[in-house]
């Protein structure tokens, strides 16, 4: 399976903040947001990843992402002219799935849970139809919202309902089989000019192919959008880094626990860092480690 990273768009709820700055490579904590869906996908087991920023932002992304290889991954990158809804990742990203099944994820989820990664890993192996995931919110009007009959099973997506059917929104984290690119290209822009990801999941739904599967309390899904929600997502982080001692969403840790570098390359990262305590983590890792 491949991932998709789709960080463009315009930020417009944080200005001033991301008038000069991708609002993905703002800090949530100790790490550029982006880092965190990178996690996510990295738990997934998915190695080959584009990552899509709007054209101003390819260079600052390349400086701090690279190719991938530091962390065993392969990163390639295109560019969003203009924020045109989710569901374009498709059209751009069409070339790069060569037909081959997708997770697409946007540039300021953050995913968070005791769980997570098996979740994510059975996820990966999906072939066939689409699976995103629905999570309970307080203010469901402001998502794509799944509506679900007596079994549990979904019945409706609509994008920001006036009368949500359930308290369930549609988290920025997508698995599809490999129409996705050729089922995009069917959808028309939307009222707000956007091709909609919702649309593009109410595709599946009708071919009954669709599952949305929820992600209980035990969960946090945070999304970065607005001022108070990035301070919050950093308070959350910081609060389990430095109760717990333990990093969330940290590339170099993943790729080591995961195999893709070895211990020599994890202290090369720790060196790189060694004045801060991320730096220090990563050391701490590679002598712990067995
Ligand atoms: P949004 O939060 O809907 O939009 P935005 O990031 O432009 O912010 P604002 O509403 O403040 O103007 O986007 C959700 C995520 O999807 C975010 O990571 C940006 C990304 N995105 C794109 O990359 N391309 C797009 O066409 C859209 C709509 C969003």
């Amino acid at each position: 399976m491949r991932g998709i990273i789709l960080a463009g768009g315009t930020g417009t709820r944080l200005h001033p903040l991301t008038k000069a700055v991708s609002k993905q490579l703002v800090p949530v904590y100790n790490k550029p947001m982006v880092y965190y869906p990178l996690a996510t996908l990295m738990l997934a087991g998915i190695r080959d990843i584009l990552v899509i920023t709007t054209p101003d932002d390819q260079t600052p992304f390349r400086r701090l992402l690279g190719d991938g290889a530091q962390w065993g991954l392969k990163f390639s990158y295109a560019a969003q002219p203009s924020p045109d809804g989710l569901a374009q990742a498709f059209l751009i990203g069409e070339e790069f799935l060569r037909g081959e099944p997708c997770c697409l994820i946007l540039g300021d989820n953050i995913f968070y849970g005791v769980g997570l990664p098996v979740m994510l890993r059975e996820a990966a192996t999906l072939t066939d139809g689409a699976l995103v995931f629905g999570y309970q919110v307080a203010e469901p009007e402001r998502f794509g919202v799944a509506g679900f009959d007596a079994a549990g099973n979904v019945t409706s997506i609509e994008e920001k309902p006036q009368n949500p059917k359930s308290k369930f929104a549609v988290t920025g984290l997508y698995f599809y089989d490999g129409s996705a690119p050729a089922l995009a290209k069917t959808l028309k822009p939307s009222a707000r000019g956007e091709l909609e990801i919702s649309d593009l999941n109410r595709l599946y739904l009708a071919k009954g192919k669709l599952k949305v599967r929820k992600l209980g309390r035990g969960y946090m899904w945070l999304d970065t959008g607005t001022y108070d929600s990035m301070v919050q997502a950093s308070e959350f982080v910081r609060s389990v880094e430095t109760r717990q001692n333990v990093m969330i969403a940290c590339p170099e840790e993943i790729a080591f626990s995961q195999g893709y570098i070895d211990r020599a390359a994890l202290i090369a990262h720790g060196n790189a860092m060694k004045q801060n305590s991320y730096g220090q983590y990563l050391l701490r890792l590679a002598e712990e480690a067995p």
